[in-house]
């Protein structure tokens, strides 16, 4: 079965979806995106990644090519087009298309781009689940709160942590504090037993997956404290991990090729790894995410309209 998109308007075979060479998108990165966690047929946190959405859409000045009610019918209609169980939507919104000029054109649409795509299950075991990082110099924008599509950045940083054999690269700025991964909000229990995690400001993104675990650990009395991590404080930690959209919660059990503690995920690490599986399974299916996008496995969705 070919892989369906929805550009601009049409639901297309991935292998024939096109965007103009004049795109800003292409030409100057100047476009924003969402990544949404599909688990058992349905979104994760979608109202914490449309709020994002907006956000960046309003803090580069382009406007919504539709409104929420009705991307979430395109963002479901993608997923039930390419039987996504378990996977990712993703979603870009470009200025649009114009004769290349820096300065924004007038009277152009944004462009849309809707794909989804197969991921493996949810993981469940946390010793299965653990990884290793690096870290590197944040050498990114002023603006790392706005989730824009201009990664190069991040990419070089993931790919060095590839070549390096580890999972990811963890961002030091200038003045030696973690900011966060290159596709990944970094958390740490440090030295006094802690759990902490950078505070929100224009060189972060701020992760949809680290304000859904801020709910839980409040439902759950459990103290944190966001508030930066120098190098020092980060090298000492008990126990590091990542969140994101695809990571979830990701025990780090090396750094720079040295240890984290025992080199096992910690308790604090397991725990939050319980929790944000049970929010997975049901809790953060809230109303925008309007209930299972496909049927169980195994019934046919071809009666569905
Ligand atoms: N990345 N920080 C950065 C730089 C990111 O790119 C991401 C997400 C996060 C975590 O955000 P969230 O919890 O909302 O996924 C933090 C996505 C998954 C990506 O680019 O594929």
């Amino acid at each position: 079965m070919s892989r369906i998109a929805y550009v601009n308007g049409r639901y297309v075979p991935q292998s024939d979806a096109s965007i103009s060479i004049e795109d800003r998108g292409y030409q100057f990165g100047d476009g924003i995106y969402e990544v949404i966690h599909i688990h058992d047929g349905r979104f994760v946190d979608t109202e914490l990644h449309l709020a994002r959405l907006a956000r960046s859409l309003r803090e580069i000045a382009i406007p919504a090519p539709m409104d929420n009610a009705a991307l979430l019918v395109v963002l479901r209609e993608v997923v039930r087009r390419n039987r996504v169980h378990e996977g990712i939507v993703y979603m870009q919104i470009t200025r649009g298309v114009a004769r290349r000029d820096h300065a924004f054109p007038l009277g152009i649409k944004p462009s849309l781009v809707i794909t989804a795509r197969h991921g493996n299950p949810f993981p469940r075991d946390i010793a299965a689940w653990t990884a290793t990082a690096i870290t590197l110099p944040d050498i990114r924008w002023g603006r790392c709160d706005i989730k824009t599509v201009n990664l190069l950045p991040n990419c070089l940083a993931k790919q060095k942590a590839r070549e390096a054999g580890a999972y990811e690269a963890i961002l030091i700025d200038a003045s030696g504090m973690i900011t966060e991964g290159s596709s990944t909000t970094v958390w740490a229990v440090d030295a006094n037993g802690v759990l902490r995690t950078r505070h929100l400001d224009d060189h972060i993104l701020p992760g949809c997956t680290r304000a859904a675990l801020g709910g839980l650990l409040r439902d759950n009395d459990i103290a944190f404290e966001e508030r930066g991590l120098s190098e020092l404080e980060f090298r000492a930690a008990r126990e590091v991990f990542l969140t994101s959209a695809t990571s979830f919660v990701k025990p780090i059990v090396s750094v720079d090729g040295v240890a984290v503690a025992d080199g096992k995920p910690g308790p604090v690490t397991t725990r939050l790894f319980a929790l944000f599986a049970r929010h997975a399974d049901g809790a953060g299916h809230n109303a925008a995410s309007g209930g299972p996008v496909l049927r169980p496995r195994g019934e046919s969705d071809q009666t569905r309209p």
